[in-house]
């Protein structure tokens, strides 16, 4: 039998947390690969999820795996004490969602989180940090749904969760970045025993190319491998972490552990240009606010105004200054609220946000309120991983435990992080969350409701219908902001998916009324004339969220060379003609690797 060669493509991208590349010309390495592709922020994650894909499991397969083992390998977001969205498109073009986000515990009411003075409780019995900041966590309830439902049927479990496990009773070698990280957590995370000890070798803080064992975590593993989600709702694992909450004056009971359910939804559909866009529904506002202001930006000549322009910078904002508002005010758990989604997404609706928009004037967002959606009639630490496997399956999922190292607490005996998804609440509606956001009274906290999210995974297809690419990112709602100017660069200006992720890009949403630009992201002279609009900038100049992705390409794009206008359109079949890309953003770890 005639040996088929197959080359491993691997793009390591290393630590460059905190820094903006120079320009998006800087082209980081790309990975290339003719069958399959994972894209994760670490390494051995997405090299577990191509062994996956090599055994003959399918993409949903190599997510939970690549899931499971992110737990253990980039534990400030990667987890199974938190939860979030997978977006899953079929070979046969159909295509749904998971959601696993956490769940309020029962005994969560609206004012949990202020104290008699009507102050926003800080510290411990917050909605930021200690026992009182989890929701229920979803993941591993989410992934047991996508393996039962959506799996091949040609691997087992037990085969998805052992390479994680392993990993976590052998330990990996710590890079610089995650060295570091802990020790710029330590002010919190010192104050957990468990985390204390686990991540800051009480005070003997790791350093770079040492081992990080997590024997606590791998035995959870262990229960999880031969028990399923059923160890941690109900077995073993559900009893120390209702134990633990009861012993914190945590929330947490079995009860809520047992009553948690991921939730099959439909993913929303939005078209740009075209091009049709499959992302995320609510409880996440991350598919609403994208498709919003990509409707609005459909009505201007975008490639026109050029990638790099005051222009294009000027509208972005406009729209999501506009689309911001909406969401404070719109948007939340549709299980307990009401919310417009499909009003929000009309291309009437954004026809009627876009028209108070001037092109060379800055609005104030304290003058901008969110729009009228109700009188449209009804219509039809986070990480971001991607998966194309052979036959065309797509998996782009977006799963977090928000801030870095969740609460930051680690569950007596388990070796698991927990969450403090409790704040994408209102914690006090009207009042800013840890990203600076407004929420709404529709967004304030109940019990068993799912706090709103901006994690937005979205696939986007070609003109004629086929699988194009894949994206998603981290960063509470700069993750929106992210994934729209991504999607824009590719269809606008051209860019491959690795080009269309290192590009500098901006923020804005509605409130703090600034302008967020990155390190090195735009010219002086570019500021100036937004600056003579009248936008305020941000004096900080951060990143804006981290992305990853895939995309299939056609011969003539490559990493390279962007293709000519036009090439990018009709784009390739939707399997076999072109290669993947897999694409790490250079503002983050990560790697992608194929087959
Ligand atoms: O669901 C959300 O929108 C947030 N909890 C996401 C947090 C996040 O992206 C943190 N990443 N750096």
């Amino acid at each position: 039998m005639k040996r088929k060669f197959t080359a491993l493509f691997i793009a390591v991208i290393i630590g460059m947390n905190g820094v903006t590349p120079a320009t998006a010309m800087t082209q980081p390495d790309a990975a290339y690969a003719k069958h399959a592709m994972v894209a994760s922020n670490h390494p051995i994650a997405s090299q577990i999820g191509v062994d996956v894909l090599k055994k003959g499991g399918n993409a949903v397969d190599a997510a939970i795996a690549v899931g499971l083992a992110l737990a253990v390998v980039y534990p400030e977001a990667g987890n199974i004490g938190g939860g979030g969205f997978m977006l899953i498109r079929k070979p046969d073009g159909t295509a749904t969602s998971i959601d696993y986000r956490e769940m309020a515990p029962a005994a969560a009411t609206r004012d949990m989180y202020v104290d008699e003075k009507g102050e926003l409780k800080r510290g411990e019995g917050g909605s930021t940090v200690g026992y009182r900041a989890s929701g229920v966590p979803g993941t591993l309830s989410g992934f047991e749904m996508a393996f039962k439902k959506y799996g091949s049927g040609k691997v087992r479990w037990s085969e998805l969760v052992e390479p994680a496990r392993a990993v976590a009773a052998n330990g990996y070698v710590l890079t610089h970045r995650l060295a570091n990280l802990f020790q710029d957590y330590k002010q919190t995370l010192s104050k957990y025993p468990e985390s204390n000890r686990i991540f800051l070798r009480n005070g003997r803080y790791f350093q770079a190319g040492e081992v990080l064992r997590q024997p606590d975590l791998a035995r959870t593993l262990a229960r999880v491998k031969l028990r399923g989600a059923a160890d941690f709702y109900r077995g073993e694992t559900a009893r120390l972490i209702a134990a633990d909450m009861k012993a914190n004056d945590g929330l947490i009971t079995l009860d809520d552990l047992r009553n948690y359910k991921a939730r099959e939804r439909s993913p929303l559909r939005g078209n740009y240009r075209g091009h049709e866009i499959v992302t995320m529904a609510p409880p996440s506002s991350g598919g609403v606010v994208l498709l919003q202001v990509l409707n609005m930006l459909e009505g201007f000549n975008m490639r026109a105004a050029g990638s790099g322009s005051a222009a294009r910078f000027h509208l972005l904002t406009e729209t999501f200054r506009r689309a911001f508002a909406d969401r404070a005010e719109y948007m939340a758990d549709p299980d307990f609220a009401d919310v417009p989604a499909e009003q929000l997404i009309d291309k009437k609706y954004a026809e009627q946000r876009r028209s108070s928009i001037k092109l060379d004037r800055a609005d104030r967002s304290a003058s901008i309120k969110f729009g009228n959606a109700s009188a449209m009639k009804e219509g039809s630490e986070t990480t971001h991983f991607n998966v194309v496997d052979k036959d065309g399956m797509v998996v782009s999922n977006t799963y977090t435990i928000n801030d870095l190292y969740g609460s930051r607490v680690t569950i007596k005996g388990t070796g698991v992080l927990m969450n403090d998804e409790m704040d994408d609440f209102a914690a006090r509606p009207g009042t800013p969350n840890i990203y600076g956001l407004i929420q709404g009274e529709r967004n304030k906290v109940e019990g068993g409701k799912r706090p709103l999210s901006s994690m937005t995974p979205t696939i986007v297809l070609t003109r004629d219908g086929n699988f194009w690419f894949a994206t998603g990112a981290r960063g509470g709602p700069r993750i929106i902001s992210a994934v729209t100017q991504i999607v824009q660069n590719v269809i606008d200006y051209d860019m491959n998916l690795q080009e269309a992720i290192s590009a500098p890009r901006i923020h804005h949403q509605w409130l703090p009324d600034e302008l967020w630009q990155e390190k090195y992201g735009m010219s002086p002279d570019t500021r100036s004339i937004l600056e003579r609009y009248g936008h305020k900038f941000r004096e900080r100049q951060d990143n804006v969220a981290s992305a990853t992705g895939i995309m299939r390409v056609i011969p003539r794009q490559s990493a390279n060379a962007a293709a000519s206008a036009g090439a990018t359109d009709s784009g390739p079949a939707n399997s076999g003609s072109g290669m993947l890309l897999g694409a790490i953003d250079p503002r983050s770890d990560g790697a992608a690797i194929g087959y």
